[in-house]
């Protein structure tokens, strides 16, 4: 692969940790034949709960030195940093997890803890990105018109050190085109989860039935990315790359519904992190009834500390609006028996990661269920 003289000298110089990430970044890019890297504008850390990375993780991290050279923020942790008790963390897990912020911390990482740095730091069209959360590299590729590939926590963490990221896959405008068209009705979170299970990897050109909502794009992002390995969907009419292609003339149709196998004793709604508009339809939605069951709302710190009276009138109503963590990723979701859901993505991993049967609705049926007596 091709480097400047600057990044000969990155990867051959007396910086021990410089050097590691160089050779990430290198083979990283040789495994995708890269023929150079490019400048990023901001990455995104993924690999952040004690319960995914371990010890092992956290090791690695601490050999870690230096600074962030770009803006760089960071995925959910385990655990609501403030309610962590309340949760039922135990102090063991609140110590690992401390562990691995500081690091983060000593690097210069913003400690955002939240899935949805496009609300945060919000790229541009055209920007190049070193991102790794499935849900946002989509929602960059898809929405915004940013180019990410599908980065892990290590590359992504090299890309904040040393600026780059390998240049291969969708930061190339002709890796970008749609192989599939499909037409999709019903529930779009769960028809992103179908396509994604049905389609892998291709990149489809989505037509909606009907008007869909910033919200439900971005449910519909997230499920795809965890059914499948698509990284980036067009939408006709809707999304900024779409007419710069051709239409594709196979065409399949998905009706998005998923099955609700059990009563659920946990309502959760967030998975991606709530936007203040989603707040705001949530306390609409609750109408000034109380949450008969638990009820757990999953944000950002930052959109809870701009939005303190959604958030207190939702917590009167006994929701509980929790930040930096979320349902999938913290393991206070395991002491429950049945988990409601929105997200075709929550729906996927808990399934696959905790020890709870999963039930599926809209926000409309989350919400009725939570105040169902
Ligand atoms: Fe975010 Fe957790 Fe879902 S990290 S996209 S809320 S699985």
């Amino acid at each position: 692969m091709y480097l400047t003289r600057e990044e000969e000298e990155m990867l051959n110089g007396d910086d021990e940790t410089i050097s590691r990430c160089m050779e990430i970044l290198i083979a990283a890019g040789e495994a995708n034949e890269a023929e150079r890297l490019v400048k990023v504008k901001s990455a995104h850390i993924s690999g952040v709960s004690f319960d995914n990375i371990g010890e092992g993780g956290l090791e690695w991290l601490e050999s870690l030195r230096g600074r962030v050279i770009i803006p760089a923020t960071l995925n959910p942790a385990g655990m609501d940093l403030n309610r962590w008790r309340e949760m039922g963390i135990d102090d063991e897990f609140y110590n690992n997890q401390i562990r691995v912020l500081r690091v983060f911390e000593n690097l210069g990482v913003d400690i955002s803890l939240s899935c949805t740095p496009y609300y945060l730091n919000p790229p541009e069209f055209g920007d190049h990105l070193a991102w790794a959360e499935s849900n946002a590299i989509v929602y960059a590729n898809s929405i915004i018109g940013a180019r990410t590939n599908r980065e892990c926590g290590p590359t992504a963490i090299a890309a904040a050190l040393t600026g780059r990221i390998p240049y291969y896959g969708l930061h190339i405008k002709e890796n970008r085109a749609p192989s599939i068209t499909v037409k999709v009705s019903g529930n779009i979170a769960a028809a992103g989860y179908l396509i994604g299970r049905e389609l892998k990897d291709h990149i489809p050109l989505i037509i909606f039935d009907r008007n869909v909502s910033e919200a439900e794009l971005k449910l519909f992002g997230a499920a795809i990315a965890a059914t499948g390995n698509t990284a980036m969907f067009h939408a006709k009419d809707i999304t900024p790359e779409w007419k710069d292609f051709e239409i594709p003339s196979e065409t399949i149709e998905i009706h998005g519904s998923l099955e609700s196998a059990c009563d659920p004793d946990l309502i959760t709604v967030g998975c991606p992190h709530t936007s203040k508009e989603e707040l705001e339809t949530i306390l609409k939605l609750m109408d000034g009834r109380m949450a008969k069951k638990e009820f757990w709302v999953f944000t950002s710190r930052k959109v809870s500390a701009e939005n303190p009276e959604i958030v207190r009138k939702l917590e009167a109503l006994g929701v509980k609006v929790l930040n930096d963590t979320c349902m999938v990723v913290s393991p206070a979701t395991d002491r429950f028996r049945c988990v409601m859901v929105n997200s075709g993505k929550a729906f996927h991993y808990l399934t696959l990661k905790r020890s709870v049967e999963v039930s599926f609705g809209d926000l409309k049926e989350c919400v009725e269920a939570a105040v169902k007596p």
